[in-house]
């Protein structure tokens, strides 16, 4: 099938170079002129395990193609799929002016039997104002779908190729087969394909996404509860996990969530709830419990120190809001790094595998960037490790006890032992640990 992805994010590349690994021949369309030359030299903008060689794979056997032209593309396309950002706007409902300026140029150039699919995040009835637009431009009836996308960033690849179900919204029932047909390669047994109208897979995606958020938010109180009563959250934990009614995904306490997606669709839904005169109470405090999280790191620091921070030094392990990803978007480390800046340390001290750049970019020298992660210990008075990435999970206590000038450790992830870090010598501050009290 010829399929054209238009927009080259993390949803788009990821879309595009997977349908072409199952044989398709896919064209992806981005209007960054510089992007497309480096997509078409098998550069990757992004970080994202596996994608590379997927990219350079298919674009050698001539089934992954890069360009800016909509003519070169669309005339010739049976699937097209609109994968451009939704970021959100001061005011928090999504943005969806790329949408808009994407069916304008489609619109033109649209064969008869063509399929347009929104795979961005849209809030509800923007498929069904998509199809109205379309209408209006080409002067006929155009079939539109909506298919959200449930890949993680870091685990992309294997997201997209092994989906636990797939969602389809359609304007009408014989799309359904075109798209079921398109993602035979990737279903599996009891993995189901699911139609439905428009307007419930819109749901669906932000439905899906605000509950984890809201599981890790609860976690997260109950982690702040748990430290206070002087119980362990990871003991409560496999207490409850157990329960097959709960289960043990996405219930590991932290800093906040963060990345591009659960705090922007957070907000989405309650500005969509807000426009309905309905006030979405779990919503709302879903949010501000994870806006309190992010400054839970710097609280205990804080403490520790007795509110005399200047002057001081801190090593951070782990800036990207998650392993796995260089994206720094809504990130937990930089809401410690601005407290920590604010308080007046005199050095932050970081190291991030992959994330490190993203950082620079945006914090220049107010930092000291470090290529390996102990390197940061030397003359620090605290370290922070605010990113779960597995190098950090194996640590030489006794290294660190020594470079540092204080023992103490802040874990966001709670990645150790405190009775081990204890016999070490070394204070550990975690998330919702008895050891808190
Ligand atoms: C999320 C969803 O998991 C995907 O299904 C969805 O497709 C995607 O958003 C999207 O809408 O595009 P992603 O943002 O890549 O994916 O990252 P997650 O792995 O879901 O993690 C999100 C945040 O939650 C991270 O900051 C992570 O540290 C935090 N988290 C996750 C916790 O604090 N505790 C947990 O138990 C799990």
């Amino acid at each position: 099938m010829k399929i054209a992805v238009i927009g080259t994010g993390y949803v788009g590349l990821v879309t595009g170079t997977c349908f072409s690994e199952s044989g398709n021949y896919v064209t992806c369309i981005d209007i960054d002129e510089t992007k497309v030359q480096r997509l078409q030299a098998g550069e990757i903008p992004i970080y994202e395990p596996g994608l590379e060689e997927m990219v350079k794979r298919n674009t050698k056997a001539g089934r992954l193609m890069f360009t800016t032209s909509y003519e070169e593309v669309i005339p010739e396309s049976k699937c097209i799929f609109i994968a451009v950002g939704t970021p959100m706007t001061a005011d928090g409902s999504a943005n969806l002016s790329s949408i808009w300026k994407v069916a304008e140029s489609l619109a033109p150039l649209l064969p008869e039997d063509a399929i347009v699919i929104i795979k961005s995040t849209v809030p509800v009835g923007t498929n069904r104002k998509l199809a109205e637009m379309l209408k209006s431009l080409t002067g006929r009836e155009v079939d539109v779908a909506s298919n959200p996308e449930f890949l993680k960033e870091g685990a992309a690849i294997e997201d997209f190729s092994k989906p636990d179900r797939v969602v389809v919204g359609v304007s009408r029932p014989e799309i359904t087969d075109v798209l079921h047909e398109l993602y035979k390669p990737f279903l599996r047994t009891e993995h189901p394909f699911l139609s439905m109208e428009l307007e419930s897979a819109e749901m669906t995606k932000y439905v899906a996404n605000c509950m984890l958020a809201t599981k890790i938010s609860f976690i997260n109180e109950m982690a702040n509860l748990c430290e206070r009563v002087g119980a362990d959250i990871n003991q409560v934990r496999r207490g409850i996990g157990h329960d097959q009614r709960i289960g043990f995904s996405f219930l590991f306490p932290g800093v906040g969530y963060g990345g591009s997606c659960f705090p922007k669709d957070v907000s989405a839904l309650i500005s969509v709830a807000n426009d309905r005169e309905m006030v979405p109470s779990i919503l709302n405090a879903v949010d501000q419990v994870n806006t309190a999280q992010k400054r839970v790191l710097f609280e205990k620091i804080n403490r520790f120190f007795e509110g005399e921070l200047a002057g001081k030094t801190i090593a951070i392990w782990g800036l990207a809001f998650k392993p796995k990803t260089d994206d720094i978007r809504e990130a937990p480390a930089l809401v410690l790094i601005d407290q920590l800046l604010e308080a007046g340390v005199s050095k932050i001290k970081v190291h991030d595998p992959v994330a490190m750049e993203n950082v620079r970019a945006e914090y220049g020298d107010k930092l000291s960037y470090y290529d390996h992660h102990y390197d940061t210990l030397d003359g620090a008075d605290a370290l922070a490790i605010v990113t779960e990435w597995n190098e950090f999970r194996h640590a030489d206590f006794d290294y660190i006890r020594h470079k540092l000038t204080q023992p103490v450790i802040f874990d966001g992830r709670n990645l150790y032992d405190p009775a081990k870090l204890k016999a070490r010598g070394i204070k550990y501050y975690g998330i919702g640990l008895s050891s808190e009290k």
